[in-house]
């Protein structure tokens, strides 16, 4: 079943989305999540930050990072493992053993996958994986191709995704060109799925990922095919004419 929830502004998609991951670690507090970085979520963690303050417990919540690039340290101020110390690790009171970002400086990058995968089974499996979308289509860094990894595993990023992302670099040069990212199987795994889109730039190809058809090319269309998904938008979404 898909539910498609459709917010007034960027602020109350955040809040919302934070809600729904909070009522998942209320009900579970061993819940294990699925986490994106990106500029969507950054206004969840915010709120997320928020309702701990307020008393949400997260330190039993087990939280696997979506992707990381590789090459960069963790200590790098764009790396992934960076961006949730900033936005959401730093803040809470919760176990560094507890959450996991993939190592894109492992030596052994294949068995890094490998490694990554078998600790989500090992936690049990994902329950709720937060996702955003990218604006060619992508979940987590599988971008449009006409074979997509299913596994945890190791990708080039497209140009698309390489421009997408040099804002958050000095200079396009600089962005990594390949990164680790779980596969969509992996995903796909994941007991319930919350997709959060912000910015009307994202509207046709959100349309095209849920009412159009499922293809390789629009990764984030394979997610139609997964029996509990929540959409959280933050403008109107007619279906396809
Ligand atoms: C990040 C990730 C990406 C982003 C997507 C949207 O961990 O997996 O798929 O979710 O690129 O990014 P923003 O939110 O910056 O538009």
């Amino acid at each position: 079943m898909m539910r498609i929830i459709v917010a007034d502004h960027y602020k109350e998609l955040s809040r919302w989305s934070a809600q729904f991951v909070a009522g998942l670690i209320r009900g579970k507090p061993n819940c294990v999540l699925g986490l994106p970085t990106g500029s969507t979520p950054i206004g969840i963690y915010s709120e997320l930050v928020q309702l701990y303050e307020q008393g949400l417990d997260l330190r039993y919540t087990e939280t696997f990072n979506l992707d990381e690039y590789v090459g960069l340290p963790p200590s790098h101020p764009q790396s992934y493992h960076s961006f949730m110390q900033e936005h959401l690790f730093r803040h809470i009171d919760h176990p560094s053993s507890h959450y996991h970002i993939p190592d894109g400086m492992a030596a052994d990058l294949e068995g890094e996958c490998q490694r990554y995968e078998e600790m989500i089974l090992a936690a049990g499996g994902i329950d709720l994986m937060v996702l955003g979308l990218g604006p060619n289509g992508h979940i987590g860094f599988n971008e449009p191709d006409s074979h997509l990894g299913t596994k945890t595993h190791v990708v080039s990023l497209t140009r698309e995704t390489i421009q997408a992302n040099a804002r958050f670099f000095r200079e396009e040069k600089e962005v990594p060109r390949k990164a680790i990212t779980m596969g969509v199987g992996s995903i796909m795994q994941a007991q319930e799925i919350l997709l959060v889109v912000s910015g009307t730039g994202k509207r046709e190809m959100l349309r095209q990922a849920l009412f159009g058809e499922v293809t390789t090319r629009i990764p984030a269309s394979i997610l139609q095919l997964h029996p509990h998904i929540v959409v959280v938008t933050d403008f109107s979404l007619e279906p396809l004419g």
